[in-house]
């Protein structure tokens, strides 16, 4: 269903062709209520995202730190941390709306049908128990089995996650396993319940190279070996390369761009996602642990988010219209649909847009200046570091 180029499409649209999504986000916004007694206003950190995740789907979402990805996800857990409150839109999953249920309603859900693999596996594990037992309580939470029961249960499903020996393995403490173990077990608990949805939220970052390399194909094996969706969350667009069908690339609260992975590789239509590519490290290059792409100024504040696109301030392409009013989603018309994978794709981009006049089309020399960023091209932005 290729659209037209330049025409308005939403997105998160159902396929005819591919059923309808496991998961979806329709119009979801999150915010924090400013301080009290501050001048700090309300923080929108998500701010209408669409998006949609087929069984048997890796779909990754990339973005650099803050603009809203575990947010998001704890959206769907029902899990935000107070005060944060999501504002808008919904969360189906299976058809059902998952941000209508009650407490109770969705503590039944989690883990059981949509589970999450937390961004820090050394908080989320306890170091005084095994990671055997660990993972055995987390199966007794969901079935009614005896500890022996739970227990052989743990040991196959670390052997599901390809953690080595597991039966003896099952008997270490976490801090005996290396860090790709300990993420290997996280998974392991996240399984516990048999979830159909898995959010994994940066699950390599704190990983080298090859053991990211190896959680990202445990990830790819359980969606292809048991059909599960996944949801990939990163802030490094070379992991959503290696793995993902799809990605939905974030800025500022906001899904900017959503295309089929080789297709943004190619040719990213947002350039937003033109500045995270081009920061990629070059084949032959060692990759530095843990960086993060360089561009220019800062990701906005969410509560001092600059008008219009809130890309502008940073944005080499900025033109008249860009800070004026908040672009729609355009078809960027360079997709191409091929094979199987879901073939949405758009840009949150005025380049992409048509019927502006020239006017509006003309570049924007000196950008006004945004509440919260600088627009300074020779401000380098230091790496930000992943928490
Ligand atoms: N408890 C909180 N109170 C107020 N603001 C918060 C709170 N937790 C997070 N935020 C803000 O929400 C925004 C989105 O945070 P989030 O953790 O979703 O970012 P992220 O994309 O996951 O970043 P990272 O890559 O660093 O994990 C950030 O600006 C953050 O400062
Ligand atoms: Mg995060």
């Amino acid at each position: 269903m290729a659209a037209r180029e330049g025409e308005l499409i939403r997105p998160a649209q159902p396929r005819d062709d591919e059923g309808a999504a496991l998961l979806r986000i329709e119009g979801l916004s999150v915010s924090f209520p400013g301080r009290r007694g501050a001048d700090t206003g309300e923080r929108n950190v998500v701010r209408g995202l669409d998006l949609e995740l087929h069984r048997g789907e890796l779909l990754g979402v990339v973005g650099e730190s803050g603009c809203g990805k575990t947010m998001a996800a704890l959206s769907v857990m029902g899990l935000l941390p107070p005060p944060g409150r999501v504002t808008a839109g919904r969360v189906l999953l299976a058809g059902e709306e998952l941000t209508s249920l009650s407490e109770g309603e969705m503590r039944r859900r989690r883990g059981s049908r949509v589970a999450m693999v937390f961004q820090e596996p050394m908080s989320a594990l306890n170091p005084v128990f095994t990671v055997g037992f660990q993972v055995a309580e987390a199966v007794r939470a969901h079935r009614d089995l005896s500890r022996a029961e739970a227990k052989s249960e743990a040991v196959e499903l670390l052997r599901r996650v390809s953690l080595p020996d597991p039966g003896r393995r099952a008997r270490a403490y976490p801090h005996e396993l290396s860090g790709g173990q300990r993420q290997r077990v996280m998974i392991a608990i996240a399984l516990a319940g048999g979830p159909e949805v898995l959010l994994a939220d940066e699950p390599t970052t704190a990983l080298d190279v090859t053991v990211q390399a190896e959680i990202l194909e445990l990830l790819d094996g359980l969606r292809r070996d048991l059909g599960l969706a996944v949801l990939l969350i990163t802030h490094d667009l070379a992991v959503v390369g290696q793995t993902c069908d799809r990605v939905v690339v974030m800025y500022a609260g906001q899904a900017v761009e959503e295309a089929p992975a080789a297709a943004l590789f190619e040719a990213p239509a947002h350039p937003y996602s033109q500045a995270l590519l081009a920061s990629l490290p070059r084949l032959g290059r060692p990759v530095p642990r843990g960086e993060l792409p360089v561009i220019a100024g800062r990701v906005p504040e969410p509560g001092g988010l600059p008008p219009g696109c809130a890309f502008h301030p940073r944005c080499p392409q900025v033109m008249e219209v860009c800070p004026q009013r908040p672009p729609e989603t355009y078809d960027p018309g360079t997709g191409r649909a091929e094979g199987p994978a879901p073939r949405v794709r758009w840009a949150r981009c005025f380049l992409h847009a048509p019927g502006l006049s020239a006017a509006e089309r003309s570049p924007l020399v000196a950008a006004p200046a945004g509440p919260a960023t600088a627009a300074d091209s020779t401000d380098t932005a230091a790496p930000d570091e992943p928490r």
